[in-house]
Formats: C-alpha cells, structure tokens, sequence
C-alpha cells in the first residue's frame, strides 16, 4: 500500500477532498491530508514517507522533496509548475506534473469580477462605469485567457489578445483580434488581463514602458503570477498616472504601500481565490488524483515490459 498525500495549505472543497480520497482508496492506497498548515516543516514531517502527493500552490522545493524519500509523484492540481522545483524531482526521479485547464474557467470568473468590482467602485455606492464597448487586452491565449475572451465578449467588451505561442487565426475564430506584440497590446487596451506563466522569460516582464502605455483609465487584471510584475516600476506608474488601477489575485510584495497609498485604485485578494470554486477544486483535485493512477499504471506497465525483456534475455542467455 502506497500513501497518497493531500497537501493543500488552502482547502479543497470537502466535495473535492471526498472524490480524491474516493479514488486513491479504490486504488488500494492510504490517503492522507493536511490542510492550513501552519509552518513548511509541518509539510515535510507529512510529505516524509509520502510516495505521491497533490498540492496547489504549496511548496515543493529542494528541501521537501529531498526529505520525502519514497516520493515517485508529485501533481499540483493547477496550473504552472513554479512552485515546484523541478531540478531536484528530477535529480531524485520524481515525476511532476500539473492539471492544465482544470480550474481555468473559475479563474476566468474571477479576472471579470474583479473589473466589474472596481469598475463599480468597489461597491460603495458612488457611480461607476460599465465594460461594454471597453478594450480588453488578453496577455497569453491560453486556457484562462481563452476563458476570459468568451466572458468579456459577453458583457460587449472588445477583446484583443496576443500570444506569440497561439495562431492569428485561433484567436480571429474565438472573436478576437491578435495584435503583434505586448506594445501594441498595452498601447490599444484599456483594461489587460495577464495570463502569462512565471518564467525566466517573463518575471518582472510587465514593466514601466508597458503600464504607461496604456490608453486613459488603464486597468491591469492580474490573475497570473505576481513575480511577472516589476513592482519598482508598478508603484512609479500608481504615483505618475492617476488614472492607472491594479487588481490583483496575488498580493503583491509592495501591498501595503498601495493599500496604504492608493486603497481606491488597487485591490488584491488576501489569498489567491482565482481557483478557489467547488467546481474547480473538484476538477483539478480528481484529475490529479486520476493523474497519479494513471502514472502508476504507466510504471507498472514499464516494469512487466522490463521484467519480460529480463526474460527473454535470461532465456536467450541459455
Ligand atoms: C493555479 O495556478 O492553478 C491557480 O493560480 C490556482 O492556484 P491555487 O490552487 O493555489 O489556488
């Protein structure tokens, strides 16, 4: 029997704990969970004789893979690996894997709430604006950004998206118009929703020249990363353009000098909430847990494979 840990800082919905324990227990596993956890250490003393374990955006560095000997698997039940050192899984042969696509739409969800939100004066009561007929800039066509196109086409806004990775005419089917590069992105919209991952490439991509470019009454939505952000940059903008807002599902590191400086044009989620639906808990936590079957059948598969050609060498050996 193999143990099967659910490491989520940040609760599942119960429904989407019951369905993963469901799967790995008919798979002849012991499930185990631990949930806001209060210190990493508390983590690696449940993670040391784990063989597989599900995560969201918990953290598996160096440290907690190397203290988890018998770890084969580890999922995160979301999308980006950026939480997972990937060096030392491979260094230690585990395998990593992630859940693209599964909790996109409630992300997508959130990125238009968040507009409506601010564009609505955070619901004090003064009047506010609505978004038909405003430019949205898609920052990556991917899974969430093809979600927002679809919402935001429904509220009436223009949608405009650019992905170097997605085809012209991928996103001319979706309704919407790709432009070139970033530039033109930020210079024609509005409001930008970013969908980038937190790569080498990207991390404090969304920079100065960007921000400024925007058209008047600028809004940046992000629902990505906040490493993708240069923060140096992002308050020079909030003191240079009065008109410029920032909504935020991840604190950035320099919150409470905006939440002190700028509380009506900057609002951030306390905790990362995009994917913090029953539905999308439900989606990405069961395909993690079928994710970690499935992987396991692979395995098995490979060893009888090895065992026979074992077999058939032992046998020609004589
Ligand atoms: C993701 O990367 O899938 C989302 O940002 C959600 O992360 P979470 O599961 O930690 O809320």
């Amino acid at each position: 029997m193999k143990k099967v840990l659910l490491a989520t800082d940040k609760p599942f919905a119960k429904s989407a704990v019951e369905g993963i324990k469901n799967i790995v227990v008919a798979a002849g596993h012991e499930f185990a969970i631990i949930e806001k956890y209060k210190t990493q250490q508390e983590f690696m003393d449940a993670a040391a004789d784990a063989n597989a374990i599900i995560i969201r955006s918990d953290i598996a560095d160096k440290a907690l893979i190397e203290v988890a000997k018998k770890l084969e698997i580890i999922v995160r039940a979301g999308a980006g690996f950026d939480n997972i050192d990937l060096a030392a899984a491979t260094e230690h042969k585990v395998v990593a894997m992630n859940t693209p696509g599964q909790n996109s739409n409630a992300v997508a969800e959130l990125a238009l709430g968040m507009m409506v939100y601010m564009a609505r004066n955070t619901f004090n009561g003064n009047s506010g604006f609505e978004l038909r007929g405003k430019t949205l800039g898609i920052h990556a066509y991917g899974n969430v950004g093809k979600y927002v196109a679809e919402i935001a086409k429904g509220f009436g806004m223009k949608v405009y998206g650019f992905d170097p990775f997605v085809t012209k005419e991928a996103m001319l089917k979706d309704g919407v118009t790709p432009l070139e590069t970033a530039q033109e992105l930020y210079k024609t919209c509005q409001y930008v929703s970013l969908h980038i991952p937190a790569n080498a490439q990207t991390k404090q991509s969304i920079n100065y020249e960007l921000l400024m470019s925007m058209p008047k009454d600028a809004v940046l939505v992000n629902t990505a990363r906040k490493e993708v952000i240069h923060e140096e940059d992002l308050k020079k903008v909030f003191a240079e353009r009065a008109d410029f807002k920032y909504l935020s599902d991840v604190e950035p590191d320099c919150k409470a000098e905006l939440t002190e400086k700028y509380a009506a044009r900057y609002y951030a989620t306390p905790k990362k909430m995009g994917a913090q639906t029953e539905e999308a808990n439900v989606n990405s936590g069961l395909a993690a847990a079928n994710q970690i079957q499935i992987s396991e059948l692979r395995c098995q598969i490979t060893d009888i494979r090895t065992q026979m050609s074992e077999n058939r060498r032992h046998k020609s050996d004589f």
